[in-house]
């Protein structure tokens, strides 16, 4: 791959191994990766092939068997828990499941607060935290007025994703991770989404890297491909190379799976079947 831009987040021989003996299970297996200053790379894969892991790695939210992470070119120090703080105003995630991201005991109110003094604005004026958490909500489309004083499982599930990117808008982060973030809700919210996802990246340029089983939206959305299996990134380049050029058999198998996605994306390269 030839992209240009600075490294943000890159990987060499990174594992993880769960478990000893007879029960080890090898989740990652020695994984390279370059990941640059706002790219958006996708990494797809089915299920159990080590996804969740990876990310978690890449969070800090479990530890490395072998291998190192470097975050802007240097090894990733997160042992203390102080450095870990650090690092997280840099690296966020929005996960599977929302409900997970909340503290069920916080109103939004308090969820938007957190966010804008983790950034350092805890002496800002109430008026001025107001209208920072105002322009949040209405960058997702949701009313500040009608979220204030209200707790995140009263919103329904299309709200709450919305309101996790309203976070990311407020926290500002160098790199997002999201794993799997539109599994939850219709395909017309999805776009939604994927549309917000791809302004704030934008606006403030930073790097995400999406977890996906769904090779097509990776295709439509990504710069770069990582293709797992068992592990493995069994394949990687840019979305182009991977897919319209695949040669893993896996990763050609994937793309079989889905057929639509030449016939949605690349009119072109069809070429109708005349069997039924
Ligand atoms: N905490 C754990 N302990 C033991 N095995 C695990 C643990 N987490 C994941 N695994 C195993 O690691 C493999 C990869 O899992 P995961 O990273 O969740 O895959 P994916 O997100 O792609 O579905 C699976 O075989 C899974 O069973
Ligand atoms: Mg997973």
């Amino acid at each position: 791959m030839s992209d240009t831009r600075p490294l943000c987040l890159s990987g060499k021989g990174v594992t993880k191994v769960f478990g000893f003996g007879e029960k080890k299970t090898v989740a990652v297996d020695h994984v390279d990766f370059e990941f640059h200053e706002g790219e958006l790379i996708s990494i797809v894969g089915e299920s159990g092939s080590g996804k969740t892991t990876i990310s978690k790695m890449l969070l800090g939210l479990t530890s490395v068997t072998d291998g190192t992470i470097y975050f802007q070119g240097k090894p990733l120090d997160i042992r203390t828990q102080k450095k870990k703080k650090e690092y997280w105003k840099d690296i966020q995630a929005i996960f599977q499941d929302p409900f997970s991201s909340y503290n069920v005991f916080h109103k939004i109110d308090q969820v938007l607060l957190d966010c804008i003094n983790m950034r350092g604005g805890k002496k800002l004026s109430m008026d001025k935290k107001i209208e920072m958490m105002t322009e949040a909500c209405s960058f997702v489309n949701l009313k500040y007025a009608e979220l204030t004083n209200k707790y995140p499982f009263e919103l329904s599930g299309g709200q709450m994703q919305r309101l996790m990117i309203a976070r990311i808008f407020l926290l500002k982060p160098k790199i997002l991770l999201a794993d799997e973030p539109t599994s939850m809700i219709d395909a017309c919210s999805r776009a939604t989404i994927l549309d917000m996802l791809m302004n704030l990246r934008n606006e403030i340029g930073m790097t995400i890297i999406f977890i996906t089983h769904d090779i097509g939206l990776a295709y439509y959305i990504s710069d770069s491909v990582y293709i797992m299996e068992h592990g493995k990134f069994v394949e990687s380049g840019t979305a182009d190379e991977v897919i319209l050029n695949s040669k893993a058999p896996y990763t050609k198998r994937l793309i079989s799976d889905v057929p639509k996605i030449y016939e949605e994306w690349d009119l072109n390269t069809v070429t109708f079947s005349t069997e039924s």
